[in-house]
């Protein structure tokens, strides 16, 4: 039996899903993964000049030290996300969440792509959270958490700053920032990840006797937080993870690795799922 077989009997005998995902699920989209120091740098020509790496600008004193250039760097990603449609990839996994009686998403990914492709918000752990909502630089100011819909930022990329004006908390007016979970973050506000982990362990506890399969995909070992949790899960609920990764694929005894990109893993196993 192929492994593509293999991974679309588990598939088809799960009652319900579990989908995780990394930075390398948007990679067939056209978005950059942050894979090593270079493929940063590939991304981010800038940063390289600088010579800072992604774990050192992805980091909140550059909201205290140079808003500017800490908004170029988030500025740039929130128009890309938003201008960025999911490939084909995503509307494969939907389709094949719905026919389940269940499913649930945890991704390390801020940039919202799962709710861009269909995916039911409440169905979504944005466990680092999400470049489409911000919060106030203080941690202490009431201002809670609030929708980027209506913010824009103008980058100029040759100097890789971004232009005024930038976003402002409507409480106390400093400086606003993406409510993602950065390096050194003690000012992350995780009420919205706290709500969507309820949500989480509702389903767990929903399905605690049924049977499950895990499709993880594009999760890298830099910041191996979704590889963890895939594992974990799968460990727990003795569910089968199926591990899609071109690169790093190898997988704990029992689960099924598939080295290929996103997308044409996902039109393969769709492919045998029809057969
Ligand atoms: N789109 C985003 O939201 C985004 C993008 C970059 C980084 N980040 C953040 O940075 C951290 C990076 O960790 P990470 O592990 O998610 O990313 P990573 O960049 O460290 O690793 C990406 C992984 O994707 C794999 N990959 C590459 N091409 C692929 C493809 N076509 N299909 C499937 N997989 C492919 C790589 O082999 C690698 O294992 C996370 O904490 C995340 O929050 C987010
Ligand atoms: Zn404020």
């Amino acid at each position: 039996m192929t492994t593509y077989q293999e991974a679309a009997n588990k598939i088809k005998e799960a009652d319900f899903l579990i989908i995780t995902a990394g930075a390398g699920m948007g990679v067939d989209s056209g978005l950059p993964d942050f894979r090593g120091v270079e493929g940063f740098w590939r991304a981010y020509p800038y940063a390289k000049k600088l010579g800072v790496r992604f774990e050192e600008l992805a980091n909140p004193i550059w909201f205290e030290k140079n808003p500017h250039l800490a908004w170029a760097f988030y500025g740039h990603r929130l128009n890309l996300y938003r201008e960025t449609t999911p490939h084909k990839g995503f509307k494969i996994l939907l389709d094949i969440a719905k026919k389940k009686s269940d499913y649930f998403v945890i991704t390390s990914n801020v940039d919202g792509q799962f709710q861009k492709a269909g995916f039911s918000e409440d169905k979504i752990d944005e466990i680092h959270g999400s470049i489409h909502y911000l919060q106030c630089t203080d941690y202490n100011c009431p201002s809670g958490i609030w929708s980027a819909k209506d913010t824009k930022i103008e980058v100029d990329m040759q100097n890789f700053r971004a232009k005024e004006p930038l976003p402002h908390c409507p409480n106390c007016l400093k400086v606003a920032r993406p409510n993602i979970l950065m390096f050194n973050d003690f000012a992350w506000k995780s009420e919205r990840e706290q709500k969507q982990r309820a949500n989480l362990q509702h389903f767990l506890n929903k399905n605690a006797n049924a049977k499950g399969v895990i499709i993880e995909l594009g999760a890298g070992k830099a910041v191996p937080t979704i590889r963890y949790i895939s594992e974990e899960l799968a460990q727990n609920l003795n569910a089968t993870l199926i591990r899609i990764n071109p690169r790093d694929y190898d997988v704990p005894q029992g689960a099924i690795s598939i080295a290929s990109g996103a997308k044409e893993a996902l039109e393969n196993i769709q492919n045998h799922l029809n057969s």
